[in-house]
Order: structure tokens, then C-alpha cells, then sequence
């Protein structure tokens, strides 16, 4: 039920933090695997690997094929090539996680201010740049060759963050509501097609980008706490693991919480 043999997953911006953790569970389960990021050494910049090559060396170890990319996936002809060149290498991608993102502005780090009236306008349509714009990219380019082949599943990773009002990290909670609402038209458009689209919405979860890019509290980081607590990168890659799966084949059009029951309400 969860061997992915045969399978070629193709994971964004899994260079470092949570694309990583999912691509080395795919990888574990048997997946062929593409790794990208929007640059060589962007596994760098929090200290997790040297580079890219680094990273798919380590993915190795568990046996299957590892390809690598880099692109930046607000640039349509660069995430088209970059597409292009994987599945020469590896073959049809039959999963997708679009994993790339987060709430970086134009900059570099957060948007200062980060809320609604006063964000930078750069740092806005950077955001949805990122965040949706990405997504819906990828999308474009790997889904035709899923409907045609007649099968496939793709998993966009949204936020809780888009599942509730927010005075901060305002406009990435508007990219990834987007995210969310693309994932249940895609799914509509692909299921006669016999093509699956979920989401997952993680909530806050210790990547070493989340780490080192906010202050912390020291008993959320504690994992001998079941609930109550920070996400470890490996309990979204679970979630992931399962929804493009085959014990998920009847699930399309869902977004999943991985946040240990942090946002309990519907919707
Ligand atoms: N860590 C969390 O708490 C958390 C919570 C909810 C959602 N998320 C989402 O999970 C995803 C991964 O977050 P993370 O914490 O691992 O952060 P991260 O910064 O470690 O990973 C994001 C990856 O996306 C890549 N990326 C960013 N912009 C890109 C672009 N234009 N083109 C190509 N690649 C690009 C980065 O280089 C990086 O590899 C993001 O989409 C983020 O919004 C994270």
C-alpha cells in the first residue's frame, strides 16, 4: 500500500526543510526522485547540506534514480525547461509536490511590515509570485502529460496559516488560500482524468528555516510532547508519503492539517 516502486516524484524547492524531508520519504519508499531548488547551494542557508549534489547523493543511499534541477519557478520558461530536462532523464512524472515557497518577500527575508495595509507592493507580488504563481506554473507545465497518461497525483503545500485571519504574514495567507482554492478547481479539471490533487496545510513545523528566521519557544520544540508542540519536517513527509500514494487513490480535492490539532474549526 505505501511502496512508491515505479513512481517518479518530482518535489519543488527540496533542497532544504520540508521539500527535503518529503523527497527523502519518497525516495525511502521506492520513488525516483527529482530534486530542485532555485539555486545550487540553496541547501546552504540554513547549514542543512553543501548543495543540490550533496543532497542527491544522500537520496542515493535508498537505491533509486536521483535527477537535479534548479530553476526559479516564477519564470515560466525556466520551470518549463526545467521540466522538460527531468522527465528526458528520468521519464514521466506521475507525482508532483510543489513544495516551493514560503513567506519571503523581494528581499530575501520577511516583509517588513509583514501586514495588510502597509506591506511593500514589491513584497506583495513577490509573495503571490512565490507562492501561487510557482504552483500554478508547475502545474501547467508536469499535469498535461498526467491527463494524457491518465493517472498521477500532485500535493500542494499550503499553510495554516491561509486557514484563518491573520495581522501578520498577511498576503502569504492570501498566496496560500490561493494555493488551496487551485487545488480543489485542478482537481475538478483532472478528475475524469483519473488525476489526484491534494494539499496539505502544515502548521508551524522546525524546519531550519523556521528556526532561524523567528524567536522560538523552547517547549514547543520538545517532540516527547505528542500534540502540543511544533511539527517535525518528517510528520508532514508522512502526511505527503500517504497522500500520493495509493492508500490515498479515492482522495482528491482535500486539504489535509498537519498541525497536531492546532486549527480544530471546519474549513
Ligand atoms: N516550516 C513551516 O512552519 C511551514 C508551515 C506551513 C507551510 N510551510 C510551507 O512549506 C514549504 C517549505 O517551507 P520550509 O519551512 O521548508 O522553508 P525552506 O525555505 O527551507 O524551503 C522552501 C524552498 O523553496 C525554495 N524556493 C523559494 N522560492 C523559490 C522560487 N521562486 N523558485 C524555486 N524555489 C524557490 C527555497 O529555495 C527552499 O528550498 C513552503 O511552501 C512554506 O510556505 C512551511
Amino acid at each position: 500500500m505505501f511502496s512508491l516502486n515505479g513512481q517518479i516524484a518530482l518535489v519543488t524547492g527540496s533542497g532544504r526543510g520540508l521539500g527535503l524531508a518529503i523527497a527523502r520519504r519518497l525516495a525511502e519508499l521506492g520513488a525516483d526522485v527529482a530534486l530542485h531548488d532555485i539555486a545550487h547551494d540553496a541547501p546552504q542557508q540554513y547549514g542543512e547540506a553543501a548543495s543540490l549534489t550533496q543532497v542527491a547523493d544522500q537520496l542515493r543511499q535508498f537505491g533509486g534514480r536521483v535527477a537535479l534541477a534548479v530553476a526559479d519557478l516564477t519564470d515560466p520558461a525556466a520551470t518549463e525547461t526545467m521540466a522538460r530536462n527531468l522527465e528526458q532523464e528520468l521519464g514521466p512524472i506521475s507525482i508532483l509536490v510543489n513544495c516551493a515557497g514560503g513567506d519571503i518577500g523581494a528581499h530575501g527575508g520577511k516583509p517588513v511590515p509583514n501586514d495588510a495595509l502597509n506591506i511593500p507592493l514589491d513584497d506583495m507580488r513577490v509573495m503571490i509570485d512565490r507562492n501561487l504563481i510557482s504552483t500554478m506554473l508547475v502545474c501547467r507545465v508536469v499535469c498535461p502529460g498526467m491527463r494524457q497518461r491518465g493517472g498521477g497525483a500532485v500535493l500542494n503545500i499550503a499553510s495554516v496559516a491561509a486557514q484563518v485571519g491573520l495581522t501578520e504574514g498577511v498576503v502569504y495567507a492570501v498566496a496560500k488560500a490561493g494555493v488551496i482554492e487551485w487545488t480543489r478547481c485542478l482537481a475538478a479539471e483532472l478528475r475524469p482524468h483519473g488525476v489526484r490533487v491534494n494539499a496539505i496545510s502544515p502548521g508551524p513545523t522546525m524546519t531550519a528555516r523556521f528556526l532561524a528566521t523567528r524567536p522560538t519557544e523552547p517547549h514547543m520544540r520538545d517532540t516527547a510532547i505528542p500534540l502540543e508542540r511544533y511539527g517535525t519536517p518528517e510528520e508532514v513527509a508522512d502526511a505527503a508519503a500517504f497522500l500520493v500514494g495509493a492508500g490515498a487513490r479515492f482522495i482528491s480535492g482535500q486539504v489535509l492539517r498537519v498541525d497536531g490539532g492546532l486549527q480544530l474549526f471546519a474549513g
